[in-house]
């Protein structure tokens, strides 16, 4: 996610602003910037690569004295992170500057619109739009209040968009919608923030904006309104937290901060995929639709999580497209000497972008003439570079080495690779890629459901703080599901844990079962042919010979209590996307087993947040 800052006040505004973007450079970036308003225009500087890169070039070309400038750290997604793509944005007229945090949605057709009317757009963002806009409303004589308004209601998407007009240097206006903002208020000076750890040492008094407001502060006052100019209050709070705890939302670790993003994070990995027809589209998917349609064969490579999100995509993608669907671990890839034409599709699915395995596994394909799709979450890492085509997935900066929003914005790349699959080869009809898409839209109101019983989960967890072992079994699209909560145990708690297909129980595993022994089980949606009989039939197994069942269940599935010594319910879902809620209470259960047991839950022990040796 994005860094934001805006100051007015009686200091110099460069140093407030640079300090608050040092602040804000835990949530990972690729460029950085700072716009200040003097003498009528703006003042501005942008680089690609750390907040140092553009500290040294005002030193070499000094920026003049200001008391109102804004700043950002930028996360990229629509865009390379180069000096052009960073932020700040400026109209053409040089009086104003915008940076923005967020997926604006409609941004294309504004643009064609802006550029119909001679407007020029020097780089690939979704931001400079924005300026523009702003630009063509403040040079029609509007102030930068009305301005802002103005253009929120043409907007769809997530964003946080924060501006000045050097024309009118003493205020500083932003506007959000389901995207972070935060005012700081000082004594003759006022702030804005993605989030406090911007200002916090400089104030502890903040005001928490609502859902599609807008706030302008100046040195002395700050006022909100609707996007309809219709008078606002936002929720005034004093901050307790330290700038430590700031960078964590007050979590204790970022890991729990990064499950409980997980709503926001699947909401903005959904967003733009659908055209003004309904259609899905893949921004940066460089593969033609006459490729895809080439396509007979689906190769899945990845590693760890992101290993278990390819199990799921099997499901979908061959469900949806009917196409053949391998999953393969990376490391093992290319030494078995794989069969691949240049009718297979190779999907690789990092979160970092740069995992040794998965890299080598890719050039090995390319070598082999098939073409390569990225799923990935870092903009411009190596493994979408050196791909035909990537899905960036837009999770935002994942701190915590045990990946969490990043393997359930995974599987919704997943699900969208899949559905498109399926929209160009004419497997599903649009209202079923609709119905879906539809399903999908709804799924952060059912993830923040599951999070909203954490505390359920955390009980839970601390009963079970003294156990050896942990069993996860699964069905379906729930058996990677099983295998990834297992790696959480293991990767944080430092836990035997182990995760198994509910149907081989009797070929072997079910010897490990003994008096007490904690057993996950993924329960299936009912309905589903014998899937869901099956696997009540596997808790009955490891129930009869003394197994504590921790049942994982769609809320109402009374059929499972008779055999659940503990029932932990999540909303109900079409099979295939089970997997975006049944996994969270396994997040939460690792997270805080492994606070219980003292472990440091974002630096475990000899493991890395990217792999990049073989
Ligand atoms: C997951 O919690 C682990 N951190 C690890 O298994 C990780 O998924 C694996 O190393 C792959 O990383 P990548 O997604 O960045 O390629």
């Amino acid at each position: 996610m994005c860094g934001i800052v805006g100051y007015v006040g009686h200091r110099q505004a460069e140093g407030v602003v640079i300090e608050g973007l040092r602040r804000l450079e835990y949530r990972g970036y690729d460029s950085a910037g700072i716009a200040l308003a003097h003498d009528g225009r703006v003042a501005s500087d942008k680089r690609a690569g750390k907040l140092a890169n553009l500290e040294k070039a005002m030193i070499d070309h000094p920026l003049p004295q200001a008391t109102t400038g804004i700043g950002h750290t930028r996360w990229a997604t629509h865009g390379a992170p180069n000096d052009v793509n960073a932020h700040p944005h400026l109209g053409s007229t040089g009086r104003l500057a915008v940076v923005h945090n967020g997926i604006i949605e409609n941004f294309a057709a504004l643009r064609d619109d802006l550029e119909d009317a001679g407007h020029e757009m020097l780089s690939e963002t979704d931001t400079e739009v924005a300026a523009h806009l702003l630009e063509l409303e403040v040079c029609a004589g509007a102030d930068l209040t009305t301005a802002m308004q103005s253009v929120c209601r043409r907007l769809r998407g997530a964003f946080t968009l924060v501006a000045l007009d050097a024309e009118d240097p003493g205020r500083v206006v932003a506007a959000r919608r389901s995207s972070p903002l935060v005012v700081g208020i000082g004594e003759g000076e006022n702030f804005l923030g993605s989030d406090v750890a911007a200002f916090i040492e400089h104030t502890r008094e903040a005001l928490e904006l609502e859902q599609d407001q807008v706030v302008t502060i100046t040195a002395d006052a700050v006022s909100v309104s609707g996007f309809d100019g219709t008078p606002g209050e936002g929720r005034r709070y004093h901050v307790d937290w330290d700038l430590a705890a700031a960078e964590k939302d007050g979590h204790d670790w970022f890991m729990r901060k990064e499950i409980h993003e997980q709503p926001r994070a699947v909401a903005e990995s959904l967003l733009g995929r659908r055209n003004a027809e309904g259609l899905l589209q893949l921004d940066e998917m460089r593969l033609s639709d006459d490729d895809l349609r080439d396509i007979d064969k689906i190769i899945i490579i990845a590693a760890g999580t992101s290993f278990y999100a390819g199990m799921v995509a099997k499901y979908a993608i061959e469900h949806w497209t009917r196409i053949s669907v391998e999953v393969e671990l990376a490391s093992e890839f290319r030494y078995r000497d794989p069969i691949l034409t240049h009718s297979t599709l190779v999907v690789a699915i990092s979160q970092s972008g740069e995992t040794a395995d998965t890299l080598q596994a890719i050039r090995h394909a390319r070598v082999q003439r098939s073409r390569v799709l990225a799923i990935c979450n870092t903009n411009g890492s190596t493994i979408p570079r050196e791909s035909d085509g990537v899905i960036y997935t837009h999770a935002g900066p994942e701190i915590g080495v045990a990946s969490t929003k990043g393997f359930l914005t995974q599987l919704v790349a997943c699900y969208l690779l899949a559905l498109y699959l399926a929209q160009v080869k004419g497997t599903r009809y649009g209202d079923e890629i609709a119905q879906v898409m539809d399903q999908l839209d709804r799924m952060p109101a059912h993830i923040q459901t599951v999070l909203d019983a954490d505390e359920s989960i955390y009980a839970l967890a601390r009963e079970h703080a003294d156990a050896r072992s942990v069993l996860f079994l699964g069905r379906h699209a729930g058996y990677p599901v099983a295998l990834e909560g297992a790696l959480k145990l293991k990767e944080i708690a430092y836990l035997h844990a182990e995760g198994f297909a509910a149907g081989e129980l009797k070929h072997g595993p079910i010897a490990l079962v003994e008096p007490g022994l904690p057993v996950f089980c993924i329960v299936p949606p009912r309905g589903r042919d014998q899937l869901h009989e099956k696997m009540v039939s596997g808790i009955q197994e490891v129930r009869a010979r003394g197994a504590r069942t921790l049942c994982i269940a769609e809320e109402g599935d009374e059929s499972i209590r008779p055999y659940a010594d503990v029932l932990v319910p999540v909303p109900a879902v079409p099979v295939l996307l089970q997997p975006l809620v049944s996994v969270v209470p396994l997040q939460l259960f690792a997270c805080e087993l492994a606070t219980q047991l003292g472990h440091d839950v974002d630096q475990p022990r000899n493991l890395a947040k990217s792999v990049t040796v073989e």
